[in-house]
């Protein structure tokens, strides 16, 4: 078993926006699989797709209604078997985004649930409760939903009269199910086999800490939700069940959790029983902050240790306005975004010049970190969020549900600038991009990036050429060299591994700094005379420590030196 999560680099693909292989605007399967070069080049380990499942799209594919099949939009389940095929070729393991929390009101069973009235088995799969009130009117409770407005929609029971309200943590066109129903769990560990038979390398699970909610379903004082997940809840059972399935598949199959929750309730989810990696939101809302870096880093290795499982790095995701522009406002902010909430930031005065600068510091602090990296397409490429989309495009379910008062995610989803050409290289000419792609984006495409040699692709690519020759970066033990009150301006770190040790020198003050001796594998901005820049990162290897029987020859050498040389004493002599 090489276990091979516990060091992957995995590379994030949002389907809509990678590559239109067909030409209609929206990126699809074919225009992954056509670009596979690149990411071979690029030197990732693993890819996980933005689901590509049949869906209505109100929630761009996390809503599902087959989870047996491909949407149109993206193509069919033999290009999935093509890209598939394609990456392994290369040596790219491929995981896909599983979605347990809920499906779409279009699949199949929430049609047959609303159809089949009150008490129906139909029924027992999703969370429909009566309402309160004389007539039943009033949702059951005042959960809020993440989207907006509130979590429970009422149906029309089949006779037509007003009946049940369904719980959606999301849009009401996402329905939650009942994860207390063993039906539900028996279908989704089908599901998962479905695609590990086509060769599934693993999945990213969907906010995977929200299957099982409070069954008292009482008001709240926020309207916030009661979402056990601690030791006692029902939902490790789930993931117990789906590691069983997963163990029981050659080819060391992995599945990393999606949950915000504190660094301690994460880690239940990757015991040794239960799932293989959790996202660590908290390094993503660290920003370019050292104390705040540092802090994230140590209570997230340290909860995970305890549970034996690695840690993960991520800085940039479909959900979070780019690293580029949220590190450009100042050090106070860039950390101010509040997840769950999905607001898509408009920023105020970013300063691009800056947050790329910083966005590059990070990336080496991203790769050098022991445990999985996440990297979000485009990232490489250093991609701002666009901000100043104009309301008509507008796509994200947040901005209608939130009655267009929160701008949604759109900004971080803009296709991927392929080459200085028309649509920039994401689709054919004629083609209209689902979203608007910035015409200046030209200068940030991968063909004007690819030879420039201090472009953020060429950082990317080094980094990662480095990371997979080191028995260090990604792989050893970290070790503070920096003490913890000096954070605000400096964070020096070793990753010791197996012969070699790096130094991770991550410069956040306003000067430059000395750089240890040692050989400088890769520096965020040009080193000269032994100084990194302000605001800029370095990998330094150190000189191979003495081994300790050199320790002990130069030991021998000065003691002789210092000691004059005794005759041996025979015993009686
Ligand atoms: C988290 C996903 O990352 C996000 O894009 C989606 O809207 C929600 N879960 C609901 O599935």
């Amino acid at each position: 078993m090489t276990e091979w999560w516990r060091h992957a680099v995995i590379y994030q693909i949002y389907p809509r926006s990678f590559g239109d292989g067909d030409g209609d605007g929206m990126g699809d399967l074919a225009g992954i699989t056509a670009r596979m070069q690149y990411l071979a080049d690029l030197g990732i380990d693993a890819l996980w797709l933005s689901p590509v499942f049949a869906s209505p799209q109100v929630d761009h594919g996390y809503d599902i209604s087959d989870y047996r099949d491909i949407d149109p939009l993206f193509g069919t389940l033999e290009d999935m078997d093509e890209l598939i095929a394609t990456a392994h070729d290369y040596g790219i393991r491929v995981t896909l985004d599983f979605v347990p929390n809920h499906t779409s009101d279009q699949h199949q069973w929430f049609t047959a649930a609303v159809a089949s009235g009150r008490g129906s088995p139909e029924r027992a799969r999703y969370l429909f409760r009566d309402g309160r009130g004389p007539n039943g009117d009033e949702p059951p409770n005042n959960w809020k939903s993440v989207f907006g407005g509130p979590s429970w929609t009422r149906v029309d029971e089949p006779d037509g009269s007003p009946g049940q309200w369904y719980y959606h943590l999301f849009a009401p066109e996402q329905p939650d199910l009942n994860w207390r129903n063993p039906e539900v769990v028996a279908e989704f560990a089908s599901v998962l086999r479905f695609w590990l038979d086509r060769g599934a390398d693993g999945f990213r699970i969907d906010v995977s800490d929200a299957l099982i909610k409070d069954d008292a379903w009482p008001d709240t004082a926020t309207g916030e939700p009661i979402i056990p997940k601690g030791e006692d809840s029902p939902v490790h059972e789930v993931y117990r069940e789906f590691r069983r399935v997963m163990d029981a598949y050659p080819g060391d199959r992995m599945a990393v959790i999606e949950t915000g929750a504190e660094d301690e309730i994460v880690s239940l989810f990757i015991r040794p029983d239960e799932m293989h990696l959790a996202f660590n939101f908290k390094f993503v809302h660290a920003g370019f902050d050292g104390p705040k870096l540092r802090a994230a880093i140590d209570s997230s290795l340290a909860a995970n240790a305890a549970v034996g499982a690695p840690t993960t790095w991520v800085t940039d995701n479909h959900d979070t306005p780019r690293s580029v522009s949220r590190l450009g406002q100042n050090a106070t902010l860039a950390g101010a975004y509040v997840p769950g909430t999905m607001a898509s930031g408009i920023f105020q005065e970013v300063d691009l010049e800056l947050g790329t600068r910083r966005a590059r510091a990070l990336a080496l602090v991203l790769l050098a970190l022991p445990g999985a990296a996440y990297i979000y397409n485009g990232q490489e490429l250093g991609l701002p969020n666009v901000d100043d989309l104009p309301d008509e495009v507008l796509q994200d379910p947040i901005w209608e549900r939130s009655g267009r008062t929160v701008r949604g995610r759109d900004g971080c989803r803009i296709p991927v600038p392929w080459t200085t050409g028309a649509n920039l290289g994401f689709s054919r000419a004629r083609a209209k991009p689902w979203l608007p792609i910035p015409r200046e984006w030209a200068s940030l495409s991968v063909a004007a990036q690819h030879a420039s040699a201090d472009s953020m692709l060429t950082l990317y690519r080094e980094a990662l050429r480095v990371r997979r020759a080191s028995t260090a970066l990604g792989r050893g033990t970290l070790r503070w060299v920096s003490a913890p009150g000096e954070a605000d301006d400096l964070l020096v770190l070793d990753m010791v591994g197996e012969g070699s040790t790096v130094r991770v020198v991550v410069n956040l003050s306003g000067a430059a700094i000395d750089l240890p001796e040692g050989e400088l594998l890769l520096a965020s901005q040009p080193v000269s005379a032994g100084q990194l820049p302000a605001i800029a990162a370095a990998w330094v290897a150190l000189p191979p420590a003495p081994s300790i029987a050199d320790r002990l020859i130069s030991a021998v050498g000065d003691l002789t030196e210092a000691i004059p040389i005794v005759p041996t004493l025979r015993p009686g002599g």
